[in-house]
Protein backbone atom coordinates (compact mmCIF):
# COMPACT_ATOMS: atom_id res chain seq x y z
CA UNK A 1 0.00 0.00 0.00
CA UNK A 2 1.16 3.58 -0.89
CA UNK A 3 2.14 6.02 1.84
CA UNK A 4 2.08 9.30 1.75
CA UNK A 5 5.71 11.47 2.69
CA UNK A 6 5.00 14.92 4.03
CA UNK A 7 8.20 17.20 3.61
CA UNK A 8 7.80 20.53 5.59
CA UNK A 9 9.51 23.30 4.97
CA UNK A 10 9.28 26.58 7.63
CA UNK A 11 10.47 30.19 6.07
CA UNK A 12 10.59 33.15 8.31
CA UNK A 13 8.56 35.83 6.67
CA UNK A 14 10.20 39.02 7.89
CA UNK A 15 7.82 41.81 7.77
CA UNK A 16 10.41 44.49 7.09
CA UNK A 17 14.63 45.35 6.55
CA UNK A 18 14.53 47.01 10.18
CA UNK A 19 13.26 43.15 11.54
CA UNK A 20 16.91 42.03 10.10
CA UNK A 21 19.73 41.21 12.54
CA UNK A 22 22.88 43.78 11.54
CA UNK A 23 24.62 40.94 9.09
CA UNK A 24 21.52 40.03 7.64
CA UNK A 25 20.67 43.84 6.75
CA UNK A 26 24.44 44.02 5.57
CA UNK A 27 23.97 40.97 3.48
CA UNK A 28 20.88 42.06 1.97
CA UNK A 29 21.85 45.70 0.83
CA UNK A 30 25.01 44.36 -0.81
CA UNK A 31 22.57 41.72 -2.97
CA UNK A 32 20.37 45.16 -4.10
CA UNK A 33 23.24 47.46 -4.51
CA UNK A 34 24.99 44.32 -6.68
CA UNK A 35 22.31 44.41 -9.14
CA UNK A 36 24.06 48.21 -10.04
CA UNK A 37 26.43 45.72 -11.67
CA UNK A 38 24.31 43.05 -13.57
CA UNK A 39 25.66 42.84 -16.92
CA UNK A 40 21.78 42.24 -18.57
CA UNK A 41 21.42 43.72 -21.61
CA UNK A 42 19.01 41.09 -23.21
CA UNK A 43 16.77 40.39 -20.16
CA UNK A 44 16.69 44.01 -19.00
CA UNK A 45 16.24 42.14 -15.51
CA UNK A 46 19.43 42.89 -13.04
CA UNK A 47 19.99 40.05 -10.49
CA UNK A 48 22.24 40.56 -7.51
CA UNK A 49 23.52 37.99 -5.16
CA UNK A 50 25.70 38.61 -1.55
CA UNK A 51 27.02 35.69 0.31
CA UNK A 52 28.13 36.76 3.88
CA UNK A 53 31.53 35.09 4.47
CA UNK A 54 33.09 34.00 7.83
CA UNK A 55 35.41 36.72 8.31
CA UNK A 56 32.89 38.96 8.04
CA UNK A 57 32.89 40.78 4.57
CA UNK A 58 30.74 40.03 1.43
CA UNK A 59 31.10 38.33 -1.53
CA UNK A 60 29.10 39.42 -4.53
CA UNK A 61 27.64 38.12 -7.82
CA UNK A 62 25.77 39.88 -10.45
CA UNK A 63 24.23 37.61 -13.61
CA UNK A 64 26.17 37.52 -16.78
CA UNK A 65 23.81 37.45 -19.78
CA UNK A 66 25.74 36.51 -23.53
CA UNK A 67 24.41 37.44 -26.97
CA UNK A 68 24.75 33.73 -27.39
CA UNK A 69 21.92 33.19 -24.59
CA UNK A 70 22.92 30.26 -23.01
CA UNK A 71 26.08 31.41 -22.26
CA UNK A 72 24.82 33.83 -19.40
CA UNK A 73 24.77 32.53 -16.28
CA UNK A 74 22.73 33.81 -13.27
CA UNK A 75 23.84 35.84 -10.23
CA UNK A 76 23.87 33.16 -7.68
CA UNK A 77 26.46 31.40 -9.93
CA UNK A 78 28.75 33.66 -10.78
CA UNK A 79 28.87 34.64 -6.81
CA UNK A 80 28.86 30.61 -5.71
CA UNK A 81 31.63 29.74 -8.35
CA UNK A 82 33.47 33.19 -8.26
CA UNK A 83 34.03 32.49 -4.13
CA UNK A 84 34.97 29.17 -4.51
CA UNK A 85 37.47 29.89 -7.38
CA UNK A 86 38.96 32.77 -5.78
CA UNK A 87 38.96 31.70 -1.47
CA UNK A 88 37.65 28.76 -1.45
CA UNK A 89 39.01 28.19 2.05
CA UNK A 90 36.13 30.86 3.18
CA UNK A 91 32.70 29.49 4.98
CA UNK A 92 29.65 31.01 3.23
CA UNK A 93 27.33 31.98 6.81
CA UNK A 94 24.26 33.71 4.87
CA UNK A 95 23.27 34.52 1.56
CA UNK A 96 20.70 37.41 -0.22
CA UNK A 97 19.67 37.29 -3.41
CA UNK A 98 17.90 40.63 -5.19
CA UNK A 99 16.77 41.21 -8.59
CA UNK A 100 15.09 44.04 -9.89
CA UNK A 101 14.08 45.47 -13.85
CA UNK A 102 16.88 47.71 -15.21
CA UNK A 103 15.29 50.58 -14.43
CA UNK A 104 12.94 49.81 -11.75
CA UNK A 105 12.29 48.71 -8.13
CA UNK A 106 12.81 45.79 -6.34
CA UNK A 107 10.85 42.47 -6.95
CA UNK A 108 10.48 39.32 -5.62
CA UNK A 109 12.56 36.82 -7.10
CA UNK A 110 13.63 32.84 -6.38
CA UNK A 111 16.50 30.80 -7.83
CA UNK A 112 16.00 29.02 -10.62
CA UNK A 113 16.61 25.15 -10.73
CA UNK A 114 19.91 25.05 -11.79
CA UNK A 115 21.09 27.66 -9.22
CA UNK A 116 19.44 25.83 -6.49
CA UNK A 117 21.49 22.42 -7.53
CA UNK A 118 24.87 24.54 -6.93
CA UNK A 119 23.66 26.05 -3.80
CA UNK A 120 23.15 22.82 -2.70
CA UNK A 121 26.59 21.72 -4.08
CA UNK A 122 28.43 24.28 -2.11
CA UNK A 123 26.09 24.03 1.18
CA UNK A 124 26.89 20.32 1.28
CA UNK A 125 30.50 20.85 0.68
CA UNK A 126 30.89 23.17 4.02
CA UNK A 127 28.83 20.96 5.91
CA UNK A 128 27.17 23.69 7.61
CA UNK A 129 23.36 25.24 6.34
CA UNK A 130 23.50 28.78 4.53
CA UNK A 131 20.31 30.88 5.87
CA UNK A 132 18.89 32.50 2.94
CA UNK A 133 16.87 35.87 2.10
CA UNK A 134 14.69 36.39 -0.25
CA UNK A 135 12.88 39.44 -1.46
CA UNK A 136 8.88 38.36 -0.94
CA UNK A 137 5.34 39.87 -1.26
CA UNK A 138 4.54 43.56 -0.18
CA UNK A 139 8.09 43.89 1.10
CA UNK A 140 8.77 41.43 3.30
CA UNK A 141 11.17 39.14 3.53
CA UNK A 142 11.50 35.30 3.10
CA UNK A 143 14.22 34.06 5.03
CA UNK A 144 15.16 30.12 4.96
CA UNK A 145 17.41 28.64 7.23
CA UNK A 146 19.17 26.51 4.94
CA UNK A 147 19.85 26.69 0.84
CA UNK A 148 18.81 23.29 0.69
CA UNK A 149 14.98 24.17 1.84
CA UNK A 150 14.96 25.07 -1.66
CA UNK A 151 15.66 21.40 -3.03
CA UNK A 152 13.10 18.79 -1.74
CA UNK A 153 15.08 15.51 -2.99
CA UNK A 154 18.23 17.30 -4.41
CA UNK A 155 21.14 15.19 -6.00
CA UNK A 156 24.82 15.37 -3.62
CA UNK A 157 27.69 13.94 -3.48
CA UNK A 158 26.33 11.09 -1.19
CA UNK A 159 23.97 9.92 -3.93
CA UNK A 160 27.37 8.94 -5.81
CA UNK A 161 28.78 5.59 -6.08
CA UNK A 162 32.01 5.47 -4.14
CA UNK A 163 34.14 4.50 -6.91
CA UNK A 164 37.30 4.15 -4.69
N1 LIG B 1 18.56 35.15 -13.21
C1 LIG B 1 19.42 35.14 -12.14
O1 LIG B 1 20.49 35.74 -12.19
N2 LIG B 1 19.04 34.44 -11.04
C2 LIG B 1 17.86 33.79 -10.89
O2 LIG B 1 17.64 33.15 -9.89
C3 LIG B 1 16.84 33.90 -11.94
C4 LIG B 1 17.30 34.46 -13.23
C5 LIG B 1 18.95 35.91 -14.39
C6 LIG B 1 19.30 35.09 -15.59
C7 LIG B 1 19.06 36.06 -16.71
O3 LIG B 1 20.22 36.86 -16.86
C8 LIG B 1 17.93 36.93 -16.19
O4 LIG B 1 17.90 36.77 -14.79
C9 LIG B 1 16.56 36.61 -16.77
O5 LIG B 1 16.26 35.28 -16.61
Amino acid sequence: MAQPLHLTITVDVVASEADLSPAEATTWQAARAATDHAYAPYSHFHVGTALLLDDGSIFRGTNQENAAFPSGLCAERTALFGLAASQPERRIVGMAVAARPANGDFVPVTSCGACRQVMAEYEHRQKQAIPLLLQGPNGSIYRFSSLSDLLPFGFTSDDLPRVN
